[in-house]
């Protein structure tokens, strides 16, 4: 029997308090205008202190179930992609499911930095099409603004905090993920292009990894930028000649949201309409794994996309990783 990955339900939560452009002004030496016009960021929502990315995580995945309408029993296993877990053992995945009551399900974690959440499908994907389960959650869940150094302005500036949740179910009919594809480079990656040194097994927190600032996001933003562009685009046309798809094929494409400058520039490669790109980054900034499915919860929701129609997923991030997935509604 030939079985698919349908998705039939999702979910999507930020937290309510909204930081501006002109709050950040308040906070380091920076401007409205500097970052409109290189991120196209707006606004972004933060969690508050005593909130962590689990409890983003549960509200997403409980709006997820909700569409499905199925019992929390019938997950077989939950992915929680992350790389703000709330500690590092227990697994955010095994907070979720106790909090949720899905007590059938097996759990674990995901580190695929922004692309998790693609990354997440394909793990979904190939175990539901292998006959290995029949229901898997996945949950993209983030707190960035707990690992941004809020002293400095060349990342503070571009992250905030999201979740969102999907349902995968068998299903005979081929719909759900039509193909994905998952990308890695560990050497062009390395943790001082794009990393969070310290707190880990190599460098364990001491008060020298504090002082030296260690335990926050490192970034050299353009350097990202250039690979980000090309490895996109890249994913983006792999996933769909496994689809067997053109980009005129595609009803809407969710790339990354890190900076609408990637994203037209992504776009632009791939000769896909402005008006068939979601862009959301103007209020949730750059949310980690979270961006491309609270997009795609907020692109359902509203009608914009509905049954047959053909979306296409592209991220990438820290490690580098990057990944795509073309879904069929
Ligand atoms: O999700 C993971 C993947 N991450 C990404 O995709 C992010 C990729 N990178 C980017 O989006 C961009 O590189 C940034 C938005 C991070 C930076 O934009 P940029 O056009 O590459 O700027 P830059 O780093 O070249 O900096 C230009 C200038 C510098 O000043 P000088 O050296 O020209 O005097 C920076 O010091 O802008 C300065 N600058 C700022 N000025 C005001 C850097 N950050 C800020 C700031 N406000 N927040």
């Amino acid at each position: 029997m030939k079985r698919y990955a349908a998705l039939t339900g999702t979910g999507a939560f930020v937290p309510e308090r909204v930081l501006t452009n002109f709050d950040l002004e308040e906070m380091v030496d920076t401007s409205d205008e500097w970052i409109r016009r290189r991120t196209g960021i707006v606004e972004r929502h933060i969690a508050d202190d005593d909130i962590a990315s689990s409890d983003l995580g549960i509200e997403a995945a409980r709006a997820a179930i909700k569409m499905s309408g199925i019992d929390p029993l019938e997950i077989e296993l939950i992915i929680a992609s992350t790389i703000t877990p709330d500690m590092f053992f227990p697994s955010t995945a095994c907070v979720i499911q106790s909090r949720i009551e899905a007590m059938n399900a097996g759990a674990f974690d995901l580190a695929a930095a922004c692309a998790g959440f693609s990354y997440a499908l394909h793990v979904a994907d190939g175990l539901i099409r292998s006959g290995a389960h029949r229901t898997i959650l996945v949950v993209a869940t983030e707190t960035l603004s707990k690992i941004v150094d809020w002293t400095d302005r060349t990342t503070c500036v571009l992250f905030g905090d999201a979740a969102g949740a999907a349902i995968l179910q068998t299903s005979e009919e081929p719909r759900g993920i039509l193909s994905s594809y998952v990308a890695a480079d560990g050497v062009a990656g390395d943790a001082s292009v794009l990393g969070l040194p310290a707190g880990g097994s190599r460098f364990p927190a001491t008060q020298e990894t504090i002082q030296n600032r260690m335990h926050f996001i490192k970034m050299r933003g353009q350097e990202v930028f250039k690979i980000g562009v090309r490895v996109m685009a890249e994913a983006a046309l792999i996933a769909l000649e496994k689809a067997g798809l053109q980009p005129s094929d595609i009803d809407l494409f969710i790339p990354h949201q890190a900076n609408t400058r990637i994203i037209e520039a992504v776009g632009d490669r791939l000769t896909i309409a402005h008006e068939r790109i979601y862009i959301n980054v103007d209020k949730y900034g750059n949310t980690s794994s979270a961006t491309t499915i609270v997009a795609l919860d907020a692109a359902i929701r509203a009608g914009q996309v509905g049954e047959g129609d053909k979306i296409l997923l592209v991220s990438f991030g820290g490690g580098f990783t990057w990944a795509g997935t073309v879904i069929q509604l």
